[in-house]
């Protein structure tokens, strides 16, 4: 399996998306404020159509089409065909196309496609991560005062509350929180250094899994919010650079 096929997949959904914009698509309704357009649909058939014909025999779990092959799979691939369904519904230009591979429940492979600023994340278990084919690192910062973060708010409503809260004591002690609605994204950020960590609960297996690995692989600590190793299917995920990895456990 080589990752520049998986990169090539994913390159060629992030078009499929960009050309939704152009043509048009329809929004739908999957709860009261969780969206999904045609443009997600489509990203999804392209990706579990291509992954199939190239490897085929490999368990598949995409938001949209939900699971193709055994759960209990040793290797299954994770597909959020359109993460920032909402940015991309509001014409607002942020969200991406993250696949992953996962080996027993760990990432192995991970791609995230930014099709706007045409930024191609990638990274392999022990191999590094990559931003359009240059290695990025996690940042050095290990002061909350002079750090940025990012954070998620999920669709129900419990989890939103709760995280307000969080995000006040995050927000008073950092330098700012951003909410910019792409998970995947917000972990290769995390990765490249350009906020200091992301966090979410009630998040799903495939927002992160490709994002988590970008960030263990470019030298940060992924873990739920008490430190322990991190479970794709737990829905509870801080990612940092490490440095300031604690002092947020001790907010959250
Ligand atoms: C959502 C985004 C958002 C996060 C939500 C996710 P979607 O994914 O990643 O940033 O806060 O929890 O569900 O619906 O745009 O694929
Ligand atoms: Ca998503
Ligand atoms: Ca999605």
């Amino acid at each position: 399996m080589s990752i520049a096929e998986v990169i090539d997949i994913v390159s060629k959904a992030g078009e499929l998306v960009l050309s939704k914009v152009e043509s048009g698509f329809s929004i739908y309704h999957k709860g009261t404020i969780d969206l999904v357009t045609d443009a997600d649909k489509a990203s999804e058939e392209y990706i579990t159509t291509e992954l199939s014909k190239r490897f085929p025999g490999i368990t598949i779990l995409g938001e949209e089409e939900g699971w193709s092959g055994s759960q209990d799979a040793e290797y299954m691939w994770l597909i959020d065909p359109l993460d920032g369904t909402t940015n991309f519904a509001h014409g607002n230009p942020h969200y991406c196309i993250s696949v992953a591979l996962a080996k027993a429940g760990q990432s192995v492979l991970g791609v995230v496609y930014d099709p706007v600023a045409k930024e191609m994340f990638s990274a392999e278990a022990g191999g590094g991560a990559f931003l359009n084919g240059n290695r990025i690192r996690v940042s050095q910062n290990d002061k909350l005062q002079s750090s940025l973060f990012v954070t998620g708010f999920p669709y129900d409503a419990a989890t939103r509350k709760a995280n307000v809260a969080i995000f006040g004591r995050i927000m008073q002690a950092s330098q700012g929180v951003r909410v910019m609605g792409s998970a995947a994204l917000d972990l290769c950020y995390v990765a490249c250094g350009r906020v200091e960590a992301y966090w979410e609960r009630s998040i799903n297996a495939w927002d992160i899994a490709a994002g988590s690995l970008m960030v263990s692989e470019a030298g940060g600590q992924v873990s739920n919010y008490l430190g322990h190793e991190l479970n794709l299917f737990k829905g509870e995920i801080l990612a940092s650079n490490g440095l300031v990895h604690s002092q947020l456990m001790t907010l959250i």
